[in-house]
């Protein structure tokens, strides 16, 4: 889903004008009088206008996945022998069961190397209109070859390499034939991609942001309704918007403030201007999504601010010039929270049979 940043910067001035009279007062865990289910209805029309419930799966445009396909991803995404020396998968820097994230600044690859980004969640990443900090892969499937090969993070030389190491291992080429029957040779480099990416598909975290989207006004208390209309009425939506509440679009860090007097960041990281050699993309970042961010600190793209707090007011001063009162920074923290979603189903420490 996109949404252009004129769209909404357009709406802003209509939901402050009329989201304001109507905030929700009630301390949490009070019982919504019919007023304030009136107000929350009104409030979810205005958040349908940023944002969307999770889907069920995020479609690949060719088609549906199979389930054969997805449990071949998940095997191959566990699979240390993914990297050069059998020792690095892409759980170890996306764990599973820690929402994604290896939650360090910056994550360790073959034989102990930093890489200088902080490594973000794969759960929701499918929905995302681009990958990676910089937006330089289109989406999973492009993504999943890259730190394979990438000398830091997994190493292997090259992808005939990867594929000749595959097919002496017991099992996968089988289940290759099994997920891609169409394919004379179907152990190759493109349907490893293939593979991984129809099971980050599968990665997305419904919570109860996403039944208050879909109509239950109810599901969210008063002090997280008033969250959400905190976040609309900050701006944050200008940026964070779409399904996953982010991943739609670059935009400068650093609209308003050198960003780094606030994290201390190194000046060599310039985001898309590494990617287009172009001076007007210096220090272009993705918008990141702002699902389960409580659970994937450290924050910004090189893990510099540890506290989501800090993260929230930097992001106030630097990209609206804003200062947060003591209220609206735990109202945004509060609708921060309802962001974490239940784990999918398809991560399970069993994952799904094959
Ligand atoms: C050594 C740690 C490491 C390993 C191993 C690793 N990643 Fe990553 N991953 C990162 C970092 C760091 C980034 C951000 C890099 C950047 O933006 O330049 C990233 C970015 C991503 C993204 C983009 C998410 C977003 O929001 O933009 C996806 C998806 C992803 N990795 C999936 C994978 C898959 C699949 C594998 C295995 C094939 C893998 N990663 C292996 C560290 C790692
Ligand atoms: C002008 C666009 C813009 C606005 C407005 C904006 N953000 Fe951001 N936000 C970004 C960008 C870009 C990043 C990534 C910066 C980086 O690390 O390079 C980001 C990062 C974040 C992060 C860190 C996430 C992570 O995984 O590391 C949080 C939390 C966040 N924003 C919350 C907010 C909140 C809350 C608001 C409203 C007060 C807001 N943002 C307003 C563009 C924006």
């Amino acid at each position: 889903m996109r949404f252009p940043f004129h769209y909404s910067t357009l709406l802003l001035p209509l939901v402050m004008a009329c989201s304001t009279p109507d905030q929700p007062s009630l301390p949490p865990g009070a019982s919504a009088d019919a007023a304030s289910i009136v107000d929350a209805e009104a409030l979810r029309q205005q958040a349908l206008a940023f944002f969307h419930p999770l889907p069920e799966v995020v479609e690949h445009p060719a088609g549906p996945d199979t389930p054969e396909k997805v449990a071949l991803g998940y095997k191959l995404f566990l699979d240390p022998q993914l990297s050069e020396d059998g020792t690095i998968s892409c759980n170890s820097c996306h764990k599973l069961d820690h929402y994604g994230v290896d939650n360090s600044p910056t994550s360790i690859g073959v034989r102990g190397q930093h890489g200088g980004r902080n490594s973000p969640t794969v759960f929701n990443a499918a929905l995302h209109n681009m990958q990676f900090w910089d937006g330089r892969a289109t989406d999973v499937e492009q993504q999943a070859g890259m730190p394979m090969l990438n000398p830091v993070e997994m190493a292997i030389p090259s992808e005939a390499f990867i594929v000749k190491r595959l097919k002496t291992v017991p099992d996968y080429p089988t289940l290759f034939k099994v997920a891609f029957p169409a394919d004379k040779d179907p152990l190759n480099f493109a349907n490893i991609c293939e593979a991984i990416g129809a099971f980050e598909r599968t990665l997305l975290t419904p919570s109860r942001f996403d039944d208050f989207l879909k109509g239950n006004t109810t599901a969210l208390t008063p002090a997280e309704t008033a969250g959400l209309s905190t976040f609309l009425e900050v701006g944050c939506t200008n940026c964070h918007t779409g399904t996953a509440v982010g991943g739609t679009m670059l935009q400068k860090f650093g609209v308003h403030q050198d960003f780094r007097q606030w994290t201390g960041s190194a000046a060599s990281d310039e985001g898309r201007k590494q990617v287009s050699g172009a001076e007007a993309d210096r220090d272009l970042f993705k918008v990141p999504a702002l699902r389960n961010v409580t659970k994937t600190a450290p924050y910004f793209h090189d893990g510099r601010v540890a506290q989501l707090d800090s993260a929230i007011r930097i992001m106030a001063t630097v990209q609206l010039g804003k200062e947060l009162t003591d209220p609206q920074l735990n109202d945004l923290k509060t609708f921060l929270e309802v962001l974490t979603g239940a784990p999918p189903k398809t991560a399970a420490t069993s994952g799904p049979s094959l």
